[in-house]
């Protein structure tokens, strides 16, 4: 049986300026299942990421965090390297891992995550019903299901 302790996604981002626009990582969420914290797990999935990313050639990650934990990865205050929020501001929490030296030199501007991370609200109202819906169904179905070999069994006896 395999079971899934925590998880790390990656996505594709940009760094735009006038003078160009430039791909970078943007890696977020992580997360480890409460009961596994404190194992090393989190730092396994940041450290070989790292270098699977490295390994593909990408010049840089950009994340949302909390920096006492992400310093020792080797983030940085993405100010450093003038790079801001998309709102054109800087904060501790905002920061960026040079993934190999100079990688970020001549990429700065504002940062923008993909377009997938976008909700359109009403697209996800919409959504969402439909999802209630099909976990309505499934629920009866398996409701259904579980009537018919809970009879099956019954009568099998
Ligand atoms: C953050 C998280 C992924 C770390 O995973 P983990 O497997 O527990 O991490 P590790 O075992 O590799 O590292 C443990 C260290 O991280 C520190 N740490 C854990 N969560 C932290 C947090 N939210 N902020 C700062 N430090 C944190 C621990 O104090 C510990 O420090 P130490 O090594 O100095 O003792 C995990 O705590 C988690 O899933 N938290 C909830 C979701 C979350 O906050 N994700 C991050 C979003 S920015």
């Amino acid at each position: 049986m395999i079971v899934v302790v925590g998880h790390i996604i990656y996505s594709k981002a940009k760094v735009v300026h006038d003078d160009g626009e430039f791909d970078i990582l943007c890696m977020g969420p992580l997360a480890v299942l409460p009961s596994y914290q404190g194992n090393g797990i989190g730092s396994l999935l940041m450290n070989d990421s790292i270098e699977a990313a490295k390994a593909l050639g990408h010049r840089g990650i950009v994340i949302f965090g909390n920096p006492n934990y992400y310093h020792r990865f080797g983030f940085e205050n993405a100010m450093k390297y003038n790079i801001q929020t998309a709102e054109g501001t800087n904060l501790e929490e905002f920061m960026v891992l040079e993934l190999y030296e100079g990688s970020l030199t001549g990429i700065h501007g504002k940062f923008y995550a993909d377009s997938v991370f976008s909700v359109d609200q009403e697209e996800l109202a919409n959504f969402e019903k439909q999802f209630s819906n099909l976990c309505n169904w499934i629920m009866r179905e398996a409701y259904t299901a579980s009537l018919f070999y809970y009879n099956h069994d019954l009568n099998s006896k």
